[in-house]
């Protein structure tokens, strides 16, 4: 096996022992809300166990890929159509800024649902391999936006004129790519952000943007798992 397969491999079991971690903290009766992305699929799966060993709870999915998995576990789901409120979400993350646990999330392309979700929880708990945490946020990774499609080179002068250099998310095919709403993603490089939560709000004032990967205050709980063992930040 060669080194860089070995690495990935061990942080694949950094996000899964992360993962189950968080899958623990569901009890009986629980709203979960469900996250999107490689470390959120060992979440469902383990609670798709832990559904079949009796344990009662409903998920709301933040994507139509985890809606699929979710599904195809027995895992049982539901909605804001029946329920008006999260008790407990867990998501992935991008970037966990260390101390406040601001977020950018949104690689996936999910951010939109996975920010209905977080926000509509009583706790939203981020789960990670220790490699998304980071002093600043913004320095390594690009902040996603989701804008509509209508006016979208407009809405990306605007983000622009914030300070960022901006890029039309594509598929690997060379089309753009299109979120579960039906919107594009314009991934935003905007540097080192020192204040994330003016950043989030300046972005979501531009008239075009649905939402962005910038969770600000959103996040109560990390759990991380790196070569020191899981971490438990609350
Ligand atoms: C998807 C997300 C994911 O949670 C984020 O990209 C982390 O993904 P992974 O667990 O695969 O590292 O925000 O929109």
């Amino acid at each position: 096996m060669s080194s860089a397969t070995a690495a990935a491999d061990q942080v694949r079991e950094y996000k899964r022992q992360a993962a189950e971690f968080a899958a623990d903290m569901v009890q009986d009766g629980m709203i979960v809300g469900l996250g999107t992305g490689s470390t959120a699929v060992f979440l469902v799966e383990a609670l798709g166990r832990r559904h079949r060993e009796g344990l009662r709870f409903l998920g709301i999915p933040t994507s139509i890929a985890t809606e699929k998995l979710a599904r195809s576990l027995g895992v049982p789901l539901t909605s804001f159509a029946e329920h008006e409120s999260v008790d407990l979400a867990i998501d992935g993350a991008d970037e966990i800024e260390r101390g406040t646990l601001n977020l950018i999330k949104g690689l996936g392309g999910a951010l939109l649902r996975e920010k209905i979700v977080a926000a509509a929880s009583k706790k939203f708990v981020v789960v990670a391999d220790d490699s998304k945490l980071v002093d600043h946020l913004g320095a390594d990774c690009l902040v996603p936006v989701e804008v509509t499609p209508f006016g979208w080179e407009s809405t990306a002068r605007h983000l622009g004129r914030l300070g960022a250099r901006v890029s039309p998310r594509r598929s690997p095919t060379g089309q753009f790519f299109v979120s579960d709403g039906g919107n594009l993603i314009l991934d935003c490089n905007f540097g080192t952000i020192a204040k994330p939560a003016d950043t989030e709000d300046a972005i979501r004032r531009i008239v075009g943007v649905v939402d962005s990967g910038l969770f600000t205050g959103i996040a109560s709980e990390a759990v991380t798992c790196g070569p020191e063992g899981l971490i438990h930040v609350t």
